[in-house]
């Protein structure tokens, strides 16, 4: 199967779970619940939960056996996507094509509706019925992950290019919760350790690569391709990788860690062409 193939599949399959585990906006408060679905179910790329399913397909595990998990990984970033646009964060007015949670509904509700996923983010994952993996997610998207990351974002604006500064913002606002979802697919999967070595390094190099072209394609693409602002980080003198690195540098680094992603994957001894074929993909993606 080729890989665009398989991502419209495995998206039509996230994206059925997605709305099934999401509360109907005819629950009260209607407003929030509507927020929260239309920061959900809009249209996004659904990559971590790909690879959180690709990852359990690896070892024979069927994508409906971690479809719980895989979802409860999306839940959690869409609510990131709704805190990052904030006015008090990013501020920015686009999202996957559409009005930014904030514009449609009011920043409270935004916040709120922003709590709200990522609690039911756990309840989903609780539900799945593997404790291993809530403390997976919740390594990887509390004060030592994902929120770190944003804090240090947010901080390191308007400063001076710090490599190493880069490094811990990238591989903790980004790369920590794409490397979480291929562990927690790894893990549904039933990998020994040394696997899951393996594929741990595989998901952190694919998650600072994901990161690198995201600052790439933020000065590089328009809005209408990204669906997001672009330029967002040169309004915010935000620190991002071609201002620290170069952008020729920026590049080559995707590209390297890629190469490394796919050899981690090549060690493994078992399957992993649509593994690899999803890290070249997110190497060559457009948004
Ligand atoms: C955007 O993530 C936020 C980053 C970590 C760069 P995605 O590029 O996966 O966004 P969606 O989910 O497809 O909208
Ligand atoms: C986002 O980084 C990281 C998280 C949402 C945790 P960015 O701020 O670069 O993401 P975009 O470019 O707004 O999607
Ligand atoms: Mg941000
Ligand atoms: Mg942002
Ligand atoms: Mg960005």
């Amino acid at each position: 199967m080729d890989i665009s193939t398989y991502l419209k599949k495995k998206q039509t399959l996230v994206d059925e779970a997605l709305d099934a585990v999401l509360p109907s906006s005819s629950q009260r408060p209607g407003v929030l619940h509507e927020a929260m679905r239309y920061c959900v179910l809009n249209g996004g790329k659904r990559v971590r939960p790909i690879l959180c399913i690709a990852a359990a397909e690896t070892f024979g595990t069927p994508p409906e056996s971690v479809i719980g998990p895989a979802i409860a990984v999306e839940l959690f970033h869409c609510s990131t996507l709704i805190h990052d646009d904030l006015p008090c964060m990013d501020d920015d007015d686009l999202r996957r094509g559409k009005p930014t949670c904030h514009i449609q509904f009011g920043e409270a509700n935004a916040v709120l509706a922003g709590d709200a996923l990522m609690i039911h983010a756990f309840k989903v994952l609780a539900e799945s019925g593997n404790p291993q993996l809530s403390t997976e997610l919740a390594m990887a998207a509390g004060s030592n992950g994902v929120i770190a990351g944003q804090v240090e974002d947010l901080a390191a604006e308007g400063q001076q290019p710090n490599a190493d500064l880069i490094e811990f913002i990238h591989f903790n606002k980004t790369a920590i919760l794409i490397k979480a979802a291929v562990r927690m697919g790894a893990i549904a999967g039933g990998a020994e350790e040394s696997e899951l070595e393996l594929l741990s390094s595989f998901g952190e190099k694919i998650g600072l690569a994901f990161q690198i072209e995201d600052d790439i394609l933020d000065e590089t693409s328009t809005d209408e391709v990204l669906g997001k602002p672009a330029g967002s980080d040169h309004a915010q003198h935000k620190m991002t990788y071609p201002a620290v690195h170069g952008m020729p540098a920026a590049r080559e680094k995707v590209e390297q860690l890629t190469s490394e992603a796919i050899a981690a994957c090549n060690q493994l001894g078992r399957n992993t062409d649509t593994l690899q074929s999803l890290a070249r993909f997110l190497m060559n993606r457009k948004f």
